[in-house]
């Protein structure tokens, strides 16, 4: 059901500093920073030729991510996303299997402006999983 493998999300504490780590250490290309309010992140996207990294902080208060960057304070790996044709049938599916989605289960538009839903970490090897919806 999964296919490519999206990206992989790693919260920072300093997303200027991780950027210019990526851009001038790693070599890698990097995009500027994004607010995606909505989300409670500021995103920048590492391109790689087979993947993407997303270098997330957090964004105003109520960030999802500001819990795990108190657990983690030098940012760790948050997520790894997964593609998948058709969301809807990847959750369905996932729910007759007794997986938990997270929120209210709804797919709502992620950092790419496609539908996206989050599978409970305990249900997946101790790995929050991201399925995004591939685009058109
Ligand atoms: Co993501």
């Amino acid at each position: 059901m999964i296919g490519r493998l999206n990206h992989v999300a790693i919260v920072v504490p300093d997303l200027a500093a991780a950027s210019a780590v990526y851009r001038r250490v790693l070599g890698a290309r990097v995009s500027g920073p994004h607010d995606l309010p909505e989300h409670g992140v500021r995103v920048v996207f590492v391109e790689l030729p087979n993947t993407k990294i997303e270098l997330l902080e957090p964004y105003g208060e109520a960030s999802p991510v500001r819990a795990f960057l108190e657990r983690n304070p030098a940012g760790g790996m948050h997520h790894l996303c997964y593609e998948v044709d058709d969301i809807v049938a990847a959750r369905d599916r996932l729910l007759a299997e007794g997986a938990r989605v997270l929120g209210d289960g709804q797919p709502r538009p992620g950092a790419h402006g496609t539908p996206v839903l989050f599978l409970h970490p305990k249900d997946f090897c101790g790995t929050l999983i991201e399925l995004e919806q591939a685009g058109a």
